[in-house]
């Protein structure tokens, strides 16, 4: 392990080198190609975005509409994939059925497996496009409801919203405000250069792997509570406290204590020492969805959320470590307005995430540079030892 140097959690070692998104952490600045989420999130839509996210620039107006056509005509999936579904258990977490069902779509499009050019777009047109519809059907499965057809009317946001919550028998009935904020929620979480998930899908691709094995792979990077499942564990944290109708201060002292290595959930970040730039956009919108859709119990989840976010900020142990909210700390909450139950939280991130996993991965594949991902290590097990046989251990 000569010239080897330990760099727990890549902290310090930068893996490639990236056009596609910039954080500055300690200014609390994110851009995807240049462009300000700020601005993406008050004018674009996650199609648009997508495209900015994968091909380098904001497309023309016939560029969009080649696109979002594209994606349109690939919404749906092979009819025996909807046999896939039946066999995974009422109630079982869509995030695993996310995973198998990307890596089962990959046998059903065998012009997309390749590495070539071709195969790149066709496999990133079936993903983009057939990714909220897995997602829609591994819902209605754990519900136990039938599926719906995607309807090639809608746009993709509420293509993904009627599959979710519609009946086949009745019409489904949009809401503005919550298309809109989906939306917004989704462009938020289009990038964020090498994190968990994205380097799982640049490592997993480095080997030579396909899209949907990588892409697969970096679903399940996302599912862990430090990663994506942040969304999911903020709402279980809050809804403990409330249901042990603890005082906010008593829980942030357990956090300070590490008591039971309890930590405040949807807070912190490696890259972040400031206010997390989406946290603040989602904060704004929060208002506008909760105020609207907020009832009962959820109110006072609310109400915590606020309460701990006040209590934390004002904390010295959360402002030594510089420890903000993050993108996480308020988005179940939205999800939970919009009606979506707290397994579905990190899939919805998974669908935000897909135009970065495939940029990234693609960004990786045409680059003469990139190398098969291989990290080294150093060795603290036992010197050379002979073997004992088993009468003598
Ligand atoms: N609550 C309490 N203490 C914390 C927290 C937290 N949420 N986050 C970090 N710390 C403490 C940590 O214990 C350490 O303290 P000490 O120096 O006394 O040992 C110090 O702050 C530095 O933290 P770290 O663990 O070295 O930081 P990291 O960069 O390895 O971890 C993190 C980053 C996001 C995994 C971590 O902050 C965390 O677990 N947060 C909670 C989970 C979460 O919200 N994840 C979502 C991240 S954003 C979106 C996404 O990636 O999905």
């Amino acid at each position: 392990t000569e010239n080897v140097t330990l760099d727990q959690g890549f902290a310090n070692t930068a893996s490639c080198k990236s056009e596609i998104t910039f954080i500055d952490g300690d200014a609390g600045i994110l851009r995807y190609r240049g462009y300000p989420i700020e601005q993406l999130a008050e004018k674009s839509t996650f199609l648009e975005t997508a495209y900015l996210v994968l091909y380098g620039e904001l497309p023309t107006a016939t560029q969009l509409s080649e696109w979002e056509e594209r994606i349109r005509r690939s919404t749906l999936i092979d009819e025996r994939m909807r046999d896939f579904f039946r066999t995974f258990p009422r109630g079982s977490h869509p995030m695993p059925v996310l995973a198998a069902g990307i890596m089962s779509l990959s046998t059903f499009s065998s012009k997309a497996t390749g590495l070539d050019e071709a195969a790149q777009e066709k496999a990133t047109e079936q993903l983009i496009a057939k990714v909220p519809t897995l997602a829609a059907y591994g819902y209605k499965n754990s519900m136990g409801q039938p599926t719906l057809y995607p309807d090639n009317s809608l746009s993709y946001v509420e293509n993904f919203l009627r599959m979710s919550f519609g009946f086949p028998t009745e019409d489904y009935e949009f809401d503005e405000s919550i298309t809109r904020a989906l939306d917004v929620l989704l462009i938020l979480h289009a990038d964020h250069e090498q994190n968990c998930s994205t380097s799982t899908v640049r490592l997993v691709g480095s080997s030579g792997a396909n899209m949907f094995a990588s892409v697969s792979a970096g679903v399940n990077a996302l599912s862990g509570p430090k990663h994506g499942g942040a969304n999911q564990a903020v709402l279980e944290m809050l809804a403990f406290i409330r249901d042990h109708k603890m005082d906010v201060s008593e829980f942030v002292k357990k956090v300070k204590n590490k008591e039971d290595g309890v930590k405040l959930m949807g807070f912190g970040h490696r890259v972040y020492k400031n206010y997390d730039p989406r946290a603040a956009i989602i904060k704004k919108h929060a208002d506008e969805i909760l105020s609207k859709h907020i009832r009962g119990s959820h109110e006072d989840l609310l109400q915590i959320a606020q309460e701990l976010e006040q209590a934390a900020l004002s904390d010295d142990y959360f402002q030594e470590r510089k420890l903000y909210p993050n993108v996480d700390f308020y988005t179940g909450l939205i999800y939970e307005a919009m009606g979506f139950p707290v397994d579905m939280f990190t899939v919805l991130f998974a669908i935000g995430r897909l135009p970065g996993w495939i940029a990234q991965w693609r960004e990786a594949a045409s680059d003469p540079h990139t190398k098969i991902g291989r990290p080294r290590q150093i060795y603290i097990g036992e010197p050379a030892r002979d073997y004992v046989g088993m009468a003598n251990r």
